[in-house]
């Protein structure tokens, strides 16, 4: 992790302006910084040889932004590095194929869920070159393979999400989609909440899918298989196919594992067969008033969760809370200022389970 070791910090009045960088406030151990391109919040402990500073986590931004941060703070301070990490660590290039929760995603045509290996995601790339294609996967390794193959093949129709699936389809808008795929997604057995179709995946696809369009499964568990079509049936203006051990396109590494053992494979297609209303989701993540009574136990809610793991003072009245909000399966660590207008350090990502979290904060703490 870049760091850099100092030998002395002074007293410090907040906020500071320095030649690239504005230090905002400090909360405790915790500083604040406002950068041209980011705003996060750097780490001081202290070190046998005087003070470590190190990023936070939560916020942490490209690496330049980091440096900027360090040498300034060096400067306000009047210190010397002792130590420092940072001069040899390269930047890491965004990569242009990659897209972010927070990016706009109204232009994607095509989505395909957890695409392992990429054969068929790139097999779509080919099959449909005037269509976009998003492939959303959790699993880095198998998306730094991907976006190799991509570049290799100077392909321009597929981009890539790293999250999980079930945040995502509820940022495409309404009849968009021409098709959905979900190709041997892990069964879960033990833990059926972790599975990518459910209740609210099938909703959300039929939604998204233009009329006609369709969502496909193919699975090798028999047990995956039932329980996704009890879940399709309780969707209504829907048409569903169901097709068992028959070849596809296209043979992903999966099946082909499963093929050998004998497996049987079912397909399901759900076809939605009705024009879903336009969705005007504008999530608005402002407080009106001080946060108050805080309580710090996890508080468990159907779609989502709030945590409020610790408080950090900036002054007698004010203070940083960190926590965790959001859906159940991936919660997003975030900060809240608390003050006369408390604010988010950084606005949670624009999702609808982040949203419902926000609003029951504000329903418990603000009464
Ligand atoms: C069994 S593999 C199948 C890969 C590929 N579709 C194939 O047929 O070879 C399941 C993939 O789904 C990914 N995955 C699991 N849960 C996911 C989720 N919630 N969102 C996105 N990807 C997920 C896993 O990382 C894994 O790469």
């Amino acid at each position: 992790m870049p760091h850099i070791v100092i030998d002395k910090i002074k007293n410090l009045s907040f906020p500071i302006k320095s030649e690239n960088c504005e230090f905002l406030f400090q909360a405790e151990n915790l500083i604040a910084v406002k950068t041209e391109n980011a705003k996060f919040l750097i780490q001081i402990r202290p070190h046998k040889n005087g003070y470590l500073i190190k990023y936070d986590k939560i916020t942490r931004p490209i690496i330049s932004e980091i440096k900027k941060a360090y040498l300034d703070f060096v400067k306000i301070n009047e210190a010397n590095i002792i130590f420092e990490n940072i001069s040899g660590i390269k930047e890491k290039l965004p990569n242009k194929n990659m897209l972010e929760i927070t990016d706009d995603l109204s232009n994607v045509d095509i989505v395909e869920v957890g695409f392992g290996s990429g054969r068929h995601l790139i097999h779509l790339a080919k099959k449909y070159p005037d269509k976009l294609i998003l492939g959303i996967e959790i699993h880095k390794p198998s998306i730094e393979q991907v976006l190799r193959r991509i570049e290799h093949e100077k392909i321009s129709n597929i981009k890539i999400i790293n999250h999980d699936a079930r945040l995502i389809l509820s940022k495409i808008p309404s009849n968009k989609l021409h098709s959905i795929y979900v190709h041997f997604p892990v069964p879960w057995d033990k833990k059926e909440h972790r599975r990518v179709i459910n209740s609210d995946f099938i909703k959300e696809s039929k939604r998204a899918l233009q009329k006609n369009g369709f969502l496909h499964l193919r699975t090798d568990s028999e047990n995956y298989f039932s329980y996704s079509l009890e879940k399709f049936l309780e969707e209504d203006k829907i048409d569903l196919n169901i097709k068992k051990n028959i070849p596809y396109e296209i043979t992903s590494k999966y099946e082909e594992r499963w093929i050998k053992q004998g497996k049987n494979i079912y397909d399901i297609f759900m076809k939605s067969l009705e024009i879903s209303p336009e969705i005007k989701e504008e999530f608005d993540f402002s407080f009106e008033k001080r946060l108050i009574n805080l309580d710090f136990t996890p508080k468990v809610y159907k779609n989502f969760v709030i945590h409020l793991e610790k408080e950090f003072k900036i002054n007698e009245k004010d203070s940083l809370i960190r926590a965790t909000i959001g859906h159940f399966n991936r919660p997003e660590h975030i900060y809240i200022v608390n003050s006369d207008k408390p604010y988010y350090f950084k606005i949670p990502a624009p999702i609808k389970e982040n949203y419902l979290a926000h609003l029951e904060l504000k329903r418990l703490f603000n009464g």
